[in-house]
């Protein structure tokens, strides 16, 4: 089966999937009750502060860990023991660590992991690993003369050694500069234009926001999950900023005869903060009300929320994670 074929909608089973999936280690719980489906040829943000199970989780789905409760599904398989070899057969974990051999070259690298894989054609599936990763020509460096973002593209490289259709990536980018955290991003984005499913952990807000089509946010327990744009709108109320060069003596009469006002409050001197259904429908009428009073008007501008603010509303007032 190919990912790309079943990016195009040929099947409607997910390529991942959890089922009230939890992982505890003794008394410490990793993972709780954990659902989601992700489809073929997404790219998913698994989000969540230190600790918060996100390796666990990839460990969990990438048959390293056994669940200790819960149902999974990956590459479209159910999650047992007996799958196993199958399923890290049509999968790729990209772990925090490169884990490479630093004496040995780019390409002895990725011969040696190509041999313990038992991977077919292993030297044409090399030249497209390093080809996918822009590193031909640095085939016969030693890994311990690279970069570190560097080495991280040679671990995606060879992570991509099987041609997986679910591809891990665990914090891919931590500890790079700007500079290599981009390039990492532009080979990712060149991954999904292959169809590759990829389930991406981060803590990184600006990553997933610029990377991934949905995000999950989890502190042990899953918090949310949604487009970046839909988990905004569902937690943030939309707002209209006014500023005004002095106070307005009575903002209840400017603002609450307002069609599609639903309320206002003070945000500091002479700046108000007004709830709305729609900006684009209230802002002109707010505008003429304001004129109409006279106010000296500096500023009108709609609320915008990042995905870091969603993620601090959700993780902030959260229970300390790492106590069970
Ligand atoms: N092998 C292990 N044995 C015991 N506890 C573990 C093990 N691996 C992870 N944990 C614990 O599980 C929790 C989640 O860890 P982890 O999945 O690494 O989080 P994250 O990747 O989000 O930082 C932490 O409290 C961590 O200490
Ligand atoms: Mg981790």
């Amino acid at each position: 089966m190919d990912a790309v074929t079943e990016g195009s909608g040929t099947s409607t089973a997910p390529a991942l999937s959890a089922d009230r999936l939890s992982k505890h280690f003794g008394d410490r719980v990793a993972f709780e009750e954990v659902s989601f489906e992700i489809g073929y040829g997404e790219v998913f943000g698994f989000l969540g502060p230190n600790g918060a199970g996100k390796t666990t989780t990839v460990r969990t789905l990438g048959t390293l860990l056994t669940p200790t409760s819960g149902s999974a599904t990956v590459a479209g398989l159910p999650l047992t023991p007996e799958n196993g070899v199958e399923i890290r057969r049509q999968i790729s974990i990209m772990p925090e660590s490169p884990g490479l051999y630093l004496r040995l070259s780019v390409l002895e690298n990725l011969q040696c992991f190509a041999d313990l894989y038992e991977v077919p054609a292993a030297r044409d599936r090399i030249d497209d690993a390093l080809g996918a990763v822009r590193l031909p020509d640095r085939a016969n460096d030693a890994c311990g003369a690279l970069s570190k973002g560097l080495r991280q593209r040679v671990a995606l490289a060879r992570a991509l050694l099987n041609d997986p259709q679910v591809l891990f990536l665990d914090e891919p980018t931590s500890g790079l500069d700007p500079v290599a955290a981009r390039e990492v991003h532009d080979l990712i984005d060149g991954l999904r234009r292959r169809g590759v499913t990829i389930f991406l952990t981060t803590h990184r807000l600006d990553e997933a926001e610029r990377l991934c089509d949905r995000v999950a946010i989890l502190n042990t327990a899953l918090r949310t999950i949604g487009r970046p744009d839909q988990l905004r709108d569902e937690l943030f109320a939309r707002t209209l900023t006014v500023r005004t060069v002095a106070p307005i003596p009575e903002p209840d009469h400017v603002f609450l005869g307002v069609p599609g006002v639903a309320g206002w409050h003070e945000d500091g001197p002479s700046t108000y903060v007004l709830t709305v259904a729609d900006p684009a429908v209230a802002a002109p009428g707010v505008t003429r009300a304001l004129v109409k009073a006279d106010a000296d008007v500096l500023s009108i501008t709609v609320s915008h929320h990042s995905l870091e603010d969603v993620y601090l509303e959700l993780v902030d007032n959260d229970v300390p994670v790492g106590r069970s």
